[in-house]
């Protein structure tokens, strides 16, 4: 079954999830892994991701679409273009927070957006699932009319029986023309505009530019890894540097 869920509220376990925060998180994720950082470590909150600082981590995030006091840089892809350490840590009002829910509710959990949207429908697929939730983020517990776009692109591909909620995605996804069609018109992009980001709705509006599938490659309280592939040593190790980080 293919299933979308409108908000991270409705994520339910699943065979496997496809977590969407286009605007901007699961595009700054993707990118970030793109250019070079072994692991995005997704926290819930700007303060956890705060006590997660170390050596070669970098914390990336917002609140309010602004960089949070004391981060390195905002949640913004193209910044996340440019590789500044090892991992970056990432810290958002809505998409970590739905990344790391998931994490503890499904199976398997993958990063969409539209930078990464054919290698994701490549990977899903040749995949085996019987399952399928596409969580959307949304935007303070209301669907974000830009993550249901993309669910909807991403239901309409695939082959399988899908739930009304699938189907209402899809109308969404062939109501607009373009990408930036659906991303420049909501709200969320309204508060990116407002704080003059414009090159981040751009940004985000490139479909199929990175052929990068971010999973979720192991979790922890408040927080999950991201990363390109599963590397158990690798994911291990920044777990437990991310645990000690934040019980110190
Ligand atoms: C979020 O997680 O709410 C978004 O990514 C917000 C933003 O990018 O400003």
């Amino acid at each position: 079954m293919i299933d979308v869920a409108f908000t991270a509220a409705e994520a339910r376990p699943a065979d496997l999830a496809v977590v969407i925060d286009v605007l901007r998180a699961t595009s700054t994720a993707t990118q970030a892994l793109a250019a070079g950082y072994r692991a995005v470590i997704c926290a819930d909150s700007v303060e956890r991701a705060r006590r997660m600082r170390g050596p070669r981590r970098v914390l990336a995030g917002e609140e309010r679409c602004r960089t949070p006091d004391g981060f390195d840089q905002g949640n913004s892809p193209g910044e996340a273009a440019t590789v500044r350490g090892e991992e970056l840590v990432l810290a958002t009002t809505n998409g970590a927070p739905a990344i790391v829910t998931a994490a503890g509710t499904a199976s398997t959990v993958v990063l969409a957006c539209l930078l990464n949207l054919e290698a994701v429908l490549d990977e899903l697929d040749a995949g085996c699932w019987d399952d399928l939730q596409i969580v959307c983020a949304g935007t303070n517990g209301a669907p974000a009319l830009e993550d249901i776009y993309v669910a909807g692109r991403i239901a309409a591909r695939l082959q399988g029986p899908r739930t009304d909620a699938a189907l209402a995605a899809a109308a969404v996804a062939r109501a607009y023309p373009t990408p930036l069609a659906a991303l420049g018109e909501n709200a969320d992009a309204r508060m990116l505009l407002a704080q003059g980001l414009e090159r981040d709705i751009l940004y985000c509006a490139q479909e199929s530019t990175l052929a990068v599938v971010p999973r979720v490659t192991a979790t922890g309280p408040g927080f999950a890894v991201v990363a390109r592939e599963l590397d158990p040593d690798a994911s291990f190790s920044t777990m437990i540097a991310a645990v000690k980080a934040t019980t110190a």
